[in-house]
């Protein structure tokens, strides 16, 4: 296997798993302490997502993050990670003014944060800005299909290139990407069997996240995965846990009614194989009311 035979991942040993067909697990962090576990759990690559406006700010977009705040999540898990290659978002704003405007923003990003590459959305439009920031050594990642930052054009986060239009236009921006020096594209919400074809087109690696299973590498936001995030389930979203369950408290209920509940539940979880970190929270919720009491 290339990546468990990586001290380091970088660019080129996503390019060999493409190569050998291994696939690419990729998950978001903003922070030291979750991105020290997602880097122990051997992810490869850790994406500190403009989507720290949606999860970690509370915002409805990822419009408003800025360039000081990305920068400051960037730092944060750069410090818990020793293996995992460290993708850093470029807000809405910070690049597509014109590329002078992208290399000042991505060589702040690297020298601020330590960061390994940056990634921005767009395809054609934004090729100058990526052959000037990759001739200055930073490796770009690219991102098409549903792109976050364009939600007001797009008016929803639906599935984007169902019409061959589209589609076409979606495979000649992927070829302008690589042709421009991006190491690798994301393609969110599109076809599987578009994300396929261009999958295929392509000698950079791809990583999907709802655009099926063919694409090289697949990424999550991790607050998605977690289930902390409840108002979020597209059918895309693989939850590994449900973090985000509140305790299921009647009025005038005392911590031994939780406590109770608690146990039943974690009894079944344990059954069912899952709910250990939930029911870890709950303990220690419960604990720190009873402490509080006594
Ligand atoms: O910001 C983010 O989390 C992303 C992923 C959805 C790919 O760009």
């Amino acid at each position: 296997m290339v990546s468990s035979r990586a001290r380091k991942v970088t660019t080129q040993t996503l390019q060999k798993m493409k190569q050998s067909g291994e696939k690419i697990a990729m998950l978001t962090a903003y922070d030291y302490s979750l991105a020290r576990l997602v880097d122990s759990a051997g992810i490869d690559v850790i994406l500190v997502g403009d989507s720290a406006s949606n999860v970690m700010a509370g915002n409805e977009t990822t419009v408003p993050i800025t360039l000081d705040h990305m920068i400051y999540h960037a730092q944060c898990v750069v410090n818990g990670v020793d293996r995992a290659l460290v993708v850093v978002d470029m807000p809405f704003g910070s690049y597509q003014g014109d590329s002078k405007t992208a290399l000042d923003s991505a060589i702040r990003i690297m020298k601020e944060s330590g960061g390994h590459a940056v990634k921005l959305e767009g395809g054609a439009e934004v090729c100058e800005s990526v052959k000037r920031i990759v001739e200055a050594g930073i490796p770009v990642m690219g991102h098409l299909g549903l792109t976050p930052q364009s939600i007001y054009k797009f008016g929803t986060y639906s599935v984007r290139a169902k019409e061959d239009a589209e589609a076409a236009r979606l495979i000649e921006d992927a070829k302008a990407l690589e042709a421009a020096g991006c190491f690798s594209v994301v393609f969110e919400k599109i076809p599987s069997e578009l994300a396929k074809q261009a999958s295929e087109a392509l000698t950079i690696p791809t990583i999907g996240i709802g655009a099926g299973s063919d694409c090289d590498g697949q990424v999550l936001v991790l607050h998605d995965m977690l289930g902390i995030t409840k108002d979020f389930s597209p059918r895309f979203l693989r939850r590994y846990a449900d973090l985000g369950e509140p305790p299921r408290q009647r009025s005038g209920s005392t911590w031994r009614t939780s406590a109770a509940w608690t146990s039943r539940t974690r009894k079944r979880g344990i059954e069912q194989g899952r709910a250990a970190p939930l029911t870890t929270f709950m303990d220690a919720r419960i604990r720190m009311r009873k402490d509080c009491h006594e």
